[in-house]
């Protein structure tokens, strides 16, 4: 359905913690921390491709040469709010990551996004960054973040939500054919609200409880 840029982690944990967030019963509480622990499930598969050196180690047997992270350079950027819900689930895994902000809200109106905050790494350009928000509707807000990085001098952006639609994957494949996509879930389609259907609602209000 998709090229191979597009990863839908379609894990058994994943899909089970996903149905969780969609079931309109389950709490801010329970929300967060899954949206946190899926953060964490895909990291693993988003950071695949990390390059290993080798180094050598005395271990109480023998000495050996292993294998350790050679030391890439990363930094994560959540699109605010709802972003804010998925960095300590990828801080568990790669703590020493920078993080950059960038805040945008989509109009009610015209769905299109708004940019109301940014901070980013003095040295975001030398970083692989992966862009975070649980939800890819119509790909607007993501596809901004992703061209503001592009003009900061960034070279390697990866994009990871929790749940997307078709629409949304369509627009990142066509403004930003070189940034690879991983993704729990893909659903049917969007509503008039650009709502993703069946979805799991408003992220944002759902993980900090402002609904
Ligand atoms: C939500 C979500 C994404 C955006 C996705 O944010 O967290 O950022 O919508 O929609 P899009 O793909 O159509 O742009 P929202 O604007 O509701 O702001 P919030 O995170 O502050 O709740
Ligand atoms: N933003 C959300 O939080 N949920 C949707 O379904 C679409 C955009």
């Amino acid at each position: 359905m998709f090229d191979s840029k597009v990863h839908v982690l379609d894990h058994p944990l994943l899909q089970h913690k996903l149905s969780i967030l969609r079931d309109e019963r389950t709490g801010v509480k329970e929300f967060r921390e899954i949206v946190s622990e899926m953060a964490t499930l895909e990291c693993y598969e988003a950071t695949r491709d990390l390059p290993l050196e080798d180094v050598e180690i005395k271990t109480p047997v023998a000495t050996g040469t292993f294998k350790q992270l050679a030391g890439k350079k990363l930094a994560i950027v959540p699109i605010l709010r709802a972003g804010l819900g998925m960095v300590d689930g990828i801080l568990n895994l790669i703590p020493s990551a920078k993080v950059g902000h960038i805040g945008l809200y989509r109009d009610p109106e015209t769905h299109q996004p708004v940019e109301y905050y940014c901070k980013m790494p003095s040295d975001i350009a030398e970083r692989d960054v992966i862009v975070l928000d649980p939800m890819l509707a119509t790909g607007g807000s993501a596809s901004a973040a992703i061209t503001f990085l592009k003009g900061y001098g960034c070279k390697h952006i990866k994009l990871m939500n929790i749940l997307a639609a078709p629409e949304g994957i369509e627009v990142i494949r066509r403004d930003h054919p070189d940034v690879e996509i991983y993704v729990a879930a893909v659903d049917e389609k969007l509503n008039e609200h650009a709502y993703i259907v069946p979805g799991l609602g408003d992220a944002g209000d759902r993980i900090f409880g402002t609904k």
